[in-house]
């Protein structure tokens, strides 16, 4: 009889029936799919959870009519607000028939005929922020959904987990990402309560850093809930000394931008400079049906994109302040450096850098540019056109919260 038993066991376990997993559980995000800081549009900012069909195929003809395709946004996300209150007798996520009466699958399938890529949201909780179903014990469930959807981007928030570690979780839905095979980055986006620059590294691509963006420049917005939304600068300042934990495919994410949302086109050009400079992922939050040409022309500058794309990866960081007027530093590749004077006073200012009294030290990268030994050349990179070099003074005039920006080149 005991013969038997082992017998029947062995060929069993044999052929695969044993006790234990028969699924190959994969683990780790998906490397190298953001080696430069993504861009795209985001529906939050502008729409909330306002979204529909329409609205993202307008929103992806424009991407690629206005010519902001050809300067590298690629992704279109959708922020909450896209799914059924509640799931469908299988479990799974269903899109709001009334706002996407075709189908996710169509609107995502149109989206990848224009040449773009498509995101979407959910939360690690319970519920998303805006009450709609989250994941919390449906990850792999989840997961599976959006690989067969077909989508290239997940952002993945933090409302309702009461109860839960952020590490565990956004681990648990990287490796169901992982596991249901199809390449997707993953944003996570905990609002840096968790500090995920010191454990995000091998589970998301890019990770939030603060909580939401305001569209001012450097006011703290105060909600009845007990919660701050923050001007653009309040988030640089916020998040500046974090910058060694940024890098090609482990971005620190300083939010989707305001630019051509409630700031006047001097401050939307700071804005942008500034997330340029910080390597932030370029999400746009604006509606592009309405976009001026002055906002087009800010978020298609093809000098400060390639500031904020460049290979190196490196944030920027704050060299000096000094009376509101403040030095912030990028090093880029080539030994090129970027260099931002920015006006964060309500009085205009005046600009009067001697480069020869400075130099540049990058003590978590290692760069340094020594102007009493090595000679830059100048370039405006809102100009466009070159401007003397660190011989001779630099000599601006900068209105209230205006900004300059030059790439060196040696
Ligand atoms: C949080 C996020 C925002 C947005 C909303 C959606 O506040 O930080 O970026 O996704 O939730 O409800």
């Amino acid at each position: 009889m005991k013969k038997i038993i082992l017998v029947i066991t062995l060929s069993l376990s044999v052929l695969g029936f044993g006790q234990g997993n028969t699924h190959t559980q994969q683990a780790g995000k998906f490397e190298g799919l953001a080696m430069t800081p993504p861009m795209g549009w985001n529906s939050w900012n502008t729409f909330a959870t306002n979204i529909d069909e329409k609205l993202v195929k307008e929103t992806a003809d424009i991407m690629v009519s206005s010519g902001l395709a050809a300067a590298g946004y690629n992704y279109i996300v959708l922020d909450d607000g896209w799914m059924t209150k509640e799931r469908d007798s299988n479990g799974d996520l269903v899109a709001d028939p009334v706002k996407f009466p075709n189908g996710m699958k169509a609107l995502i399938d149109y989206v990848h005929g224009k040449g773009l890529k498509f995101g979407l949201y959910n939360c690690a909780g319970t519920q998303t922020c805006a009450g709609y179903p989250g994941t919390r014990g449906y990850e792999y469930q989840d997961a599976r959904f959006y690989a067969k959807l077909g989508i290239d981007f997940l952002k993945y928030d933090w409302c309702n987990t009461k109860g839960i570690t952020a590490p565990e979780a956004y681990t648990t839905m990287s490796n169901a990402l992982k596991t249901a095979g199809r390449p997707i980055v993953f944003s996570l986006c905990e609002w840096g309560d968790n500090q995920p620059w010191e454990w995000g590294k091998p589970v998301g691509n890019l990770w939030r850093i603060s909580g939401d963006i305001y569209p001012c420049f450097d006011c703290e917005f105060k909600h009845p809930e007990n919660w701050s939304s923050w001007g653009f600068m309040k988030i640089a300042e916020m998040r500046k000394d974090i910058r060694k934990y940024s890098g090609p495919d482990h971005w620190n994410d300083f939010d989707m931008m305001e630019v051509g949302n409630e700031m006047n086109d001097t401050e939307d050009k700071s804005h942008f400079a500034m997330w340029c400079m910080l390597s932030s992922p370029l999400f746009t939050g604006n509606d592009y049906r309405k976009m001026s040409k002055e906002t087009l022309a800010i978020l298609t500058n093809k000098e400060m994109i390639a500031v904020n794309q460049d290979k190196l990866g490196i944030q920027g960081f704050k060299y000096s302040a000094e009376d509101g007027l403040e030095v912030w530093v990028k090093p880029l590749s080539d030994n090129n450096w970027a260099v931002t004077f920015l006006n964060r006073s309500d009085v205009a200012k005046k600009i009067n850098f001697d480069w020869k009294k400075h130099s540049f030290k990058d003590v978590d990268f290692g760069y340094e540019a020594d102007f009493s030994k090595t000679v830059f050349k100048l370039k405006d990179l809102w100009k466009n056109k070159e401007t003397g070099n660190t011989k001779k003074n630099f000599v601006a005039d900068l209105a209230s919260h205006d900004s300059v920006t030059l790439r060196l080149i040696p």
